[in-house]
C-alpha cells in the first residue's frame, strides 16, 4: 500500500454531519461534512487519550467533537476547543490530527493520503465523459475480500474474460479459434498504464445488455490505471455504443478492498428520468453479476498478496500490462512511497502503537503527537546505508 495518491472515502451524497469512521491504508479516519457542507476527512484517533473521532457529533461549529472528553477539531485537523480546561482556555498547538485534501468528483469523495504539497500530487483519474450530457453515470460501492492489487491486475488482465465471463467470453469453447490479439497502448499516462484490445464476444443474453448488442462477433475493450488504485475499462459494444467504468479502490486491509465504480453510459438514456432511473438500477445490477463472476476467481488467487519476485508467476506477452503495473508500483516505492506493512503490522500485534498517515501540514509544521506511518525507505537512502 502506498502514501500520496487520492483514496476514494465515501459516495459522496451519503456524507452527512454524521460522522463515519472509514478504513483505508490499514488505518482509521473519520469523515464528515461540517455545518458549511465542505467534506472533511481527518485521522480518527484522537491525540488526547485515542478516542474514535467518528464515534463523535458535528457541532455547529464546523467541528467534530471527540465522544470520549470533548475535544473539538476543525476541518484543518486543529483542536479549538478542550472542554476540561475551561472556556477560553489556550489550546497548546500540538492539539491537532492529520487532516487530508478533500476532492468530490464524479459523486465520490476522495482523500489525499499523503504529505505531498499541492503542485507534486498525482491527480485524481480524469474521467472526459464527466458533465457531457450524451453520458449517464451511475455510482455503487461493494466490498470484497482480497487484495485492492489483485483486483487492479484482474481488471488489466486481458485474458481472462474468455474463461472468467460466460456473459462476453465463450467459456473455452471455442479454443481453436481463440487467442488474445495485440494490446494496443491506451491512455499511457505519468502515473500508469493501458490498452485497447479487439476480441470474439458472443451475443449478449441478457435482456437489456441485448437491446446494446444483440449479434455476436468482434468487440473492443480495454483498461489501465492511474496511480495504485484507479482503473478505468471501457467496453465498446459497437462504433456508438459504450460503457466507459471507471473504479476507484481503497485498500482496507491485506485481504479487504473497497470498491466504488462508476459506471458512464452513452446508451439507454429516454427523455423519461424514471426510465433512466430503471435502467440505472438494472445496469448495476448487471455490473455486479459481472463482478461477482470475477470475485468467485479472485477471492481464491495465492498467495493473497502479489508475489515480490516475478520468478514466481509465469507470466506471458499478454500480462504485459500487469508487469507495467507493478513496474510503476516499484518506483513509488523508490520514491519512499511504500508502507512498511511488516512494522504496521508488528506494532499492531503488540497493540501498543498507532500511527497516522503523514498530512501535508506535516512537511511545515513540527510536534505531531503521533508518528507517521513507517514508510520503505527511498532506494537513495538504502544505497547511502550501504555505503
Ligand atoms: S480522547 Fe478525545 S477528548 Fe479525550
Ligand atoms: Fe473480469
Amino acid at each position: 500500500m502506498y502514501i500520496n495518491f487520492w483514496y476514494p472515502v465515501c459516495i459522496a451524497s451519503e456524507l452527512t454531519t454524521t460522522p463515519i469512521r472509514v478504513r483505508i491504508l490499514k488505518h482509521d479516519f473519520v469523515a464528515f461534512r461540517d455545518h458549511e457542507g465542505n467534506a472533511a476527512v481527518l485521522s480518527d484517533t484522537c491525540i488526547h487519550r485515542g478516542g474514535s473521532l467518528a464515534g463523535g457529533k458535528c457541532k455547529e461549529d464546523g467541528t467534530v467533537q471527540c465522544p470520549y472528553h470533548g475535544w473539538r477539531f476543525n476541518n484543518d485537523g486543529i483542536c479549538t476547543r478542550i472542554p476540561s480546561l475551561g472556556i477560553n482556555a489556550k489550546i497548546p498547538p500540538r492539539a491537532r490530527v492529520d487532516a487530508y485534501p478533500v476532492q468530490e468528483k464524479y459523486g465520490v469523495v476522495f482523500a489525499f493520503l499523503g504529505d505531498l504539497p499541492e503542485a507534486e500530487r498525482p491527480p485524481i483519474l480524469p474521467v472526459d465523459e464527466d458533465g457531457d450530457p450524451n453520458w449517464r453515470s451511475t455510482v455503487v460501492q461493494f466490498d470484497v475480500d482480497y487484495y485492492y492489487e489483485r483486483s487492479i491486475e484482474n481488471g488489466l488482465d486481458p485474458a481472462h474474460n474468455e474463461y472468467v465471463h460466460p456473459t462476453h467470453g465463450y467459456s473455452g469453447e471455442r479454443e481453436e479459434e481463440y487467442k488474445v490479439n495485440e494490446l494496443e497502448p491506451h491512455r499511457i499516462n505519468t502515473w500508469g498504464t493501458g490498452f485497447m484490445h479487439t476480441f470474439d464476444a458472443p451475443p449478449l443474453k441478457n435482456w437489456l445488455m441485448k437491446r446494446f448488442r444483440s449479434a455476436g462477433g468482434k468487440m473492443q475493450a480495454g483498461s489501465g490505471t492511474l496511480g495504485p488504485n484507479h482503473m478505468w475499462t471501457f467496453i465498446h459494444f459497437s462504433k456508438t455504443k459504450s460503457m466507459h467504468q471507471y473504479m476507484f479502490e481503497a485498500p482496507m486491509e491485506e485481504n479487504k478492498t473497497r470498491i466504488f465504480l462508476v459506471n458512464f453510459r452513452n446508451l439507454g438514456i429516454t427523455k423519461y428520468e424514471f426510465l433512466n432511473k430503471f435502467i440505472d438500477k438494472k445496469i448495476n445490477e448487471r455490473n455486479y453479476v459481472i463482478a461477482k463472476q470475477d470475485i468467485v476467481v479472485v477471492n481464491k488467487l495465492r498467495p493473497v498478496l502479489t508475489p515480490p519476485s516475478r520468478t514466481k508467476e509465469l507470466l506471458m506477452p499478454h500480462d504485459k500490462a500487469v508487469l507495467e503495473y507493478r513496474d510503476h508500483l516499484n518506483s513509488w516505492e523508490a520514491r519512499g512511497w511504500k508502507i512498511d506493512m511488516q512494522e504496521v503490522n508488528a506494532a499492531r500485534a503488540r497493540g501498543d502503537a498507532i500511527h497516522a498517515i503523514p498530512s501535508p501540514a506535516r512537511r511545515k509544521d513540527k510536534g505531531w503527537v503521533l508518528d507517521p506511518v513507517p514508510l520503505i525507505p527511498p532506494k537513495e537512502m538504502i544505497a547511502q546505508a550501504a555505503e
